[in-house]
């Protein structure tokens, strides 16, 4: 079965698919995006598929999923294992404490799933930041597989033969990759159109101004002796405005000076 062929929803196991667990839109949607012809794919590689069923089910992510904005199929890398341990590990060549990913089954999984031009991703630590702007990028592909990196590493002739970019989402050290490429998936999923039910959303936050977002409030307007601004309830929109701009301003200078400079 192929991704195009399956109209589950999502969370099936498909043996005829190398056992991933695939999350598939109900019914793949016409997209809106320039120069695409498919929804965005996304295969993710890990040795623990399970981290992310509740991800790829729930909220947002799960609706985009279902209505067919996108579709991600998670794949175990002891999937593509020959030996009868089904071992993906080994000991480093030159010494060293832990274990090494190894290559023939990271080889296996690539060769089979990758497609012309599609865009291979390596999480890890000492790969290159994570932003916005890469998000907004990697929506724009057809096809992205992400590898999650496991144990002290993987093996160098991995990320120099079958690896496009690779990418960490902050300076601080997983046990795995597979959160990371969750990472990944959630901020890129927000770029596609209509994954995001109210498209504006995506204009005012942190990250697309340079600015920390402003303060929210919502009803009751007096809560445990607590009441809102007094301008966000007079419905002058300028003054609204102005006093959101400041907020932005004021958090901005106070937690992350450097997106000033
Ligand atoms: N794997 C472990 N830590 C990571 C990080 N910070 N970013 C991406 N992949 C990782």
């Amino acid at each position: 079965m192929g991704w195009e062929g399956s109209r589950s929803r999502h969370r099936i196991e498909a043996s005829d698919y190398s056992g991933a667990f695939l999350f598939l839109p109900l019914h793949p949607s016409a997209p809106d995006q320039p120069n695409r012809t498919m929804p965005l794919k996304i295969d993710v590689l890990t040795l623990f598929p399970r981290m992310l069923d509740g991800f790829l089910a729930e909220s947002i992510l799960g609706k985009g999923i279902a209505a067919g904005h996108l579709g991600v199929a998670v794949h175990d890398l002891r999937t593509w294992s020959t030996d009868k341990h089904r071992t993906a590990d080994d000991r480093p060549f030159g010494g060293g404490a832990g274990m090494v990913m190894k290559p023939e089954p990271v080889f296996a999984a690539m060769e089979q799933l990758q497609t012309p031009g599609c865009r291979r991703i390596y999480l890890t630590p000492d790969g290159g930041p994570f932003s916005m702007a890469i998000a907004e990028q990697l929506s724009r592909e057809q096809h992205l597989i992400l590898l999650s990196g496991h144990y002290e590493g993987i093996d160098q002739r991995i990320r120099e033969k079958l690896i496009d970019q690779e990418i960490s989402i902050g300076d601080y050290v997983l046990t795995n990759g597979t959160l990371a490429a969750a990472v990944v998936i959630d901020a890129l999923a927000r770029f596609i159109p209509g994954v995001l039910g109210e498209e504006k959303s995506l204009t005012h936050e942190s990250f697309t101004s340079k600015l920390l977002d402003f303060p929210q409030y919502t009803r009751p307007a007096e809560f445990r002796g607590m009441s809102v601004p007094e301008v966000l309830l007079s419905g002058n929109h300028a003054e609204i405005e102005k006093w959101r701009a400041a907020r932005q301003l004021e958090k901005t200078r106070s937690v992350r000076p450097d997106l000033l400079t």
